[in-house]
Parts: C-alpha cells; sequence; structure tokens
C-alpha cells in the first residue's frame, strides 16, 4: 500500500487500520519523529519537534498497543505518565531512576533491567514497589525483553525510544516496524538521529505507507525486509 493521502483527511477507522498490528506473535514497532535533517530531538527532548497530527498517531499507536517500553531517562525527562492504557516497561541498565518517579509502583510497570545492575539501586527501587526483571548480564537484550512483556501477555510491543535503545534493538534485528514522523524544521545542532548504531549495517525495510498533513509534518510507516508489507491488498 503506498499513501500520501493527507493524515487530517483520513478517518479515525482507517487510521487505525492503517496501524493495526499484524495478527500473530510478538511484534516490535518503534515510534520516533525526527526533523528534516535528522535531528531525534530540540533542545533535548522530542516534544518539540511534534504537532498536532504527530500526537494524534502517537496516542493512537498507543491505543493499539501492549505495552510501550522507553529507556528510563527518556520517559522521566519527557515525563511519561503511567497511560490508561498499555503497560509501561522502563528499560535501565543503571537503575538511576528517581524514587518517587510516579509509575514505578503502578501494577502495571516493570523495569527492565541486567544482572550488573547496582545492587543498592535495585534495592532502593524494589523499596518503592517496583517489578524489576532482568533481561541479560551488562545490558538489556532486546530478545529477552521481548521475551519478558510476551511471558505478560504484551505482544503489541510499542518503543519509543530514545536512540540507543532503539539502537540496540535494530542491531539486534528486532525491530519489526518504524514509525516515523518528520517534522517540517531543519534544527542543526547535535541532537542524535532516530536510531544509534555504532556499527554500519543496512536493515532494508519496506514503506507500507506515508500521509502528510496540513502542517507539512510526514507519517512513515516502514516495515522490516524487502517483503510485501503487512495489510497491502
Ligand atoms: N525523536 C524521538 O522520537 C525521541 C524518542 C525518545 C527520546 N528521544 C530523545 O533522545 C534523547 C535521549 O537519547 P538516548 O539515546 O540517551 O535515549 P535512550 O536510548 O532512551 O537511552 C537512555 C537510557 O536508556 C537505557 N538504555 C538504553 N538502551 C539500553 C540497553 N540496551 N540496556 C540497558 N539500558 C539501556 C539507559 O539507561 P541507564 O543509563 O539508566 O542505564 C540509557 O541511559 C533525549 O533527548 C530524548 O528526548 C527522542
Amino acid at each position: 500500500m503506498w499513501l500520501t493521502d493527507k493524515a487530517s483527511e483520513v478517518t479515525s477507522e482507517r487510521l487505525t487500520s492503517l496501524y493495526a498490528y499484524p495478527p500473530g506473535g510478538a511484534y516490535v514497532r518503534a515510534n520516533m519523529v525526527a526533523s528534516i535533517d535528522g535531528a531525534a530531538g530540540l533542545e533535548g527532548r522530542s516534544g518539540g519537534l511534534g504537532g498536532p497530527g504527530d500526537r494524534k498517531i502517537f496516542s493512537l499507536l498507543r491505543a493499539c498497543a501492549d505495552v510501550v517500553v522507553v529507556g528510563a531517562s527518556t520517559a522521566v525527562t519527557e515525563g511519561y505518565h503511567q497511560p490508561d492504557g498499555p503497560a509501561l516497561a522502563l528499560v535501565s541498565r543503571s537503575l538511576s531512576i528517581p524514587d518517587d518517579y510516579g509509575p514505578l509502583s503502578h501494577p502495571q510497570t516493570v523495569v527492565l533491567t541486567c544482572a550488573s545492575a547496582p545492587e543498592q539501586r535495585r534495592a532502593d527501587l524494589g523499596r518503592v514497589g517496583a517489578t524489576l526483571l532482568d533481561c541479560g548480564t551488562d545490558t538489556v537484550d532486546p530478545a529477552a525483553a521481548i521475551a519478558a512483556c510476551v511471558e505478560r501477555g504484551w505482544t503489541r510491543i510499542l518503543l519509543e525510544g530514545g536512540p540507543r535503545l532503539l539502537g540496540s534493538f535494530v542491531a539486534a534485528d528486532a525491530l519489526d516496524e518504524l514509525c516515523l514522523t518528520t517534522s517540517p524544521v531543519i534544527v542543526g545542532g547535535s541532537a542524535p538521529r532516530p536510531v544509534v548504531v555504532d556499527a554500519e549495517k543496512v536493515h532494508p525495510m519496506t514503506r507500507a505507507h506515508l500521509l502528510s498533513d496540513d502542517d507539512g509534518y510526514l507519517y512513515a510507516r516502514w516495515i522490516r525486509g524487502t517483503d510485501q508489507a503487512p495489510g497491502d491488498a
């Protein structure tokens, strides 16, 4: 499917079907926003790049998901609250999440960490009611993180970054789809690209659709590999 429709003119039902998760087992979708020149942040946050259409698609993707997986520092910096819908999986090696960070004690929040995480921080976060799950030795392994989510019945996985976390999923070949909003601005600066991976390697992706809106944003859905995209007629 190949669309350059205006997102504002696509009905909610059509948008929902365009972003439906494919049936089956675990599926990892990432949602990121970047400027025209590839910056994934503005003044250290992604919010400055967004607009009304981006926020609409951001909310829709959350509504479609079982769990939002996000780097813990990104969640804290961007002020994530516990969403009503999907569960929240915070990824952290250092466990330097503020003890009073609200979502930590929520029953639908887990912290995906690794065996080498500091013992003191484990104890501190355990004391405030956090659920810690080890998903690797020195770093959170994407395959183990996905397995931990699946074990809880969370198969529709939405990865909201940041760039290094997304990079680890790409490097491990664990990303099925990238929904990328292009914000109609050039910002310069030294913000990271949406995907940060050290090793250079081509990961082919197939365009499933491309939407635009009156504010000049582009909303692309890219599926892993060169096969026909899910939902294609
Ligand atoms: N454009 C967008 O759509 C978008 C989305 C999200 C974030 N951002 C922006 O990106 C910037 C942050 O970039 P970042 O690369 O530092 O974010 P990140 O990928 O979320 O990494 C932040 C933290 O997540 C944890 N982490 C990530 N990968 C891990 C792994 N494999 N194992 C264990 N822990 C892991 C680490 O936590 P510990 O240090 O606690 O171990 C790391 O410091 C911010 O400016 C943010 O606003 C942009």
